[in-house]
């Protein structure tokens, strides 16, 4: 188990794919994946807007590759692990489809914080669980972290039902919170480890 932050801890992450299930994976997106990913976030830019403030600054290819160029510099930093959602049917020989995101948007010491989203066509299905538990997993046993939040706004239900299905628990009231640059009344969730 390696400390965080440490560049030559979460380095190792940078390319690495973290197999969800059979027909669902974690990778940290490549400047190859900007187009599909602006085409995923177009599709479902309502639906996103109204929780993720970085979807309005999101508008085409060149916004997709500075932020996947930021993403990645981040991981080699230690203070992110964000990385792509994606979908490949067992039995298809078609490349594996983006379908959303799900990683550590922020790493402090030993705290980090999840995040998600997921293209509708693919909700409801517990694949955003799924992927958090993975990520939980790879967070404790090789980022070391000790506890891990999900900052969530008071009405966003979907990701409530998220946080809690996987045993994430309040005893805090709605506070202001920094939610990608933006203020924002919000709900933390913790789990100790
Ligand atoms: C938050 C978000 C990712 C949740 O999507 P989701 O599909 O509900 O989450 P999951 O993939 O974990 O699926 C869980 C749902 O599938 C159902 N489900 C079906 N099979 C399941 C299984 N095997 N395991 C777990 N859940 C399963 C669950 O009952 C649950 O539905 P419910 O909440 O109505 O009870 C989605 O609403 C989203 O993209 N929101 C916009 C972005 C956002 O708000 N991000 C979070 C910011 S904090």
């Amino acid at each position: 188990m390696c400390d965080v932050p440490s560049e030559s801890c979460i380095d190792g992450f940078d390319g690495h794919v973290y197999q969800v299930k059979s027909d669902i994976m974690l990778r940290p997106l490549t400047e190859e994946d900007a187009s599909e990913s602006l085409e995923v976030v177009n599709k479902n830019r309502d639906r996103l807007a109204k929780w993720l403030p970085w979807v309005e600054g999101t508008n085409n290819v060149k916004d997709e590759i500075q932020y996947i160029r930021e993403a990645r510099n981040s991981i080699m930093h230690g203070e992110k692990l964000e990385m792509g959602l994606f979908y490949k049917s067992n039995s298809e020989k078609n490349e594996a489809k983006l379908i959303g995101a799900c990683g550590f948007v922020k790493i402090q010491g030993k705290t980090g914080q999840l995040g998600y989203w997921l293209d509708e066509d693919y909700m409801g299905q517990g694949i955003v669980t799924d992927s958090c538990k993975t990520l939980i997993d790879v967070g404790v046993n090789f980022l070391g972290l000790k506890t891990i939040e999900i900052v969530v706004q008071p009405n966003n239900v979907q990701s409530i039902h998220v946080a809690k299905r996987l045993g994430f628990e309040t005893n805090s009231e709605p506070c202001t919170t920094d939610c990608y640059g933006k203020k924002t009344k919000a709900i933390t969730f913790k789990i100790e480890k």
